[in-house]
């Protein structure tokens, strides 16, 4: 499969796709407290997804037996919510969600504390997040795709953290998972030449200890095996010619997304921002 370019019928329906799915984390993230099984916080997030006319993109793809993948602490990704798993104070727990609005799919991530957290955590999922801001600078037509690898591994590096590397960001639209693949680590090669039109997730997991992780018994969930904490941070953006328009932010993110980005800045009109606020009913 080759690297699709999307129409701007396609573009406004990932846009919608991603705003919806930016409401979704952050009425779910509102709903987190300590007491409650993670299979609560996938049905109330199911609900949540269905409520704005969408599919949950996640749910049997290859199997996976929900909507929301909820990780707990040293769990990566791909956590299988569960009515036993219940969140703690001082827990950190990592969101996964797509939604498919119309066809089109959205992706996206956040990991947050339950409580009062540590500091190294908060550490772990405030540069989680900043490292993703770090690659996405280089997010633009004309620059190369191991720009973005290359500036998430670099950032993180400087903290002495382990970057995952046995899973990628991708492609994303029609499908929720489209080429490239797009490794959060420094890479031999350049990649791909980004062009206008191309939508991606990307998704850096970073731990604070060892790189390396191993794949529970139940075929989904992946944890570091170190069992050190695990952070994860996504969002899908359309590449344009000035810079990436991220498309699941909402907008208190976007505001408050201008002085971590020392790069270009983000593109988004008054109007959707207007369609925005029509979609979520807010
Ligand atoms: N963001 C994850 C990914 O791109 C979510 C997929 S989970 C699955 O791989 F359950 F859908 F597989
Ligand atoms: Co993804």
């Amino acid at each position: 499969m080759s690297v699709t370019i999307k129409s701007s019928r396609e573009i406004e329906l990932m846009r919608q796709a991603g705003k919806i799915l930016a409401k979704v984390h952050e009425m779910l993230g509102n709903e987190l407290k300590p007491g409650m099984s993670t299979l609560e916080v996938d049905r109330l997030g199911e609900d949540m997804i269905r409520s704005f006319g969408c599919e949950p993109s996640f749910k049997n793809y290859h199997g996976y037996p929900a909507s929301i993948c909820v990780s707990v602490n040293d769990e990566v990704v791909h956590g299988i919510p569960s009515a036993e798993r219940r969140l703690k104070e001082g827990d950190i727990v990592s969101l996964d969600a797509g939604v498919k609005y119309k066809g089109y799919h959205s992706d996206a991530a956040r990991t947050h504390g339950i409580g009062e957290i540590s500091e190294d955590a908060r550490l772990l999922i405030e540069r989680t997040r900043q490292s993703f801001f770090e690659g996405i600078r280089y997010a633009k037509a004309g620059n190369h795709l191991h720009q973005i690898s290359n500036a998430v591994q670099d950032y993180a590096d400087r903290f002495g953290y382990g970057v995952v590397r046995d899973l990628c960001g991708h492609g994303i639209g029609s499908n929720l998972h489209e080429d490239p693949e797009i490794p959060n680590f420094r890479q031999a090669g350049r990649g791909i030449r980004l062009r206008p039109g191309m939508t991606l997730a990307i998704e850096p997991m970073i731990n604070i200890g060892t790189a390396d992780v191993v794949w529970l018994d139940d075929d989904w969930t992946v944890v570091t095996d170190d069992m050190s904490l695990s952070a994860h941070y996504e969002n899908t953006i359309l590449i344009t010619e000035s810079g990436p328009e991220i498309l699941t932010l909402t907008e208190s993110e976007i505001a408050g997304s201008g002085p971590q980005m020392t790069g270009p800045r983000f593109f988004v009109t008054e109007a959707d921002a207007g369609n925005a606020k029509r979609q979520t009913g807010n």
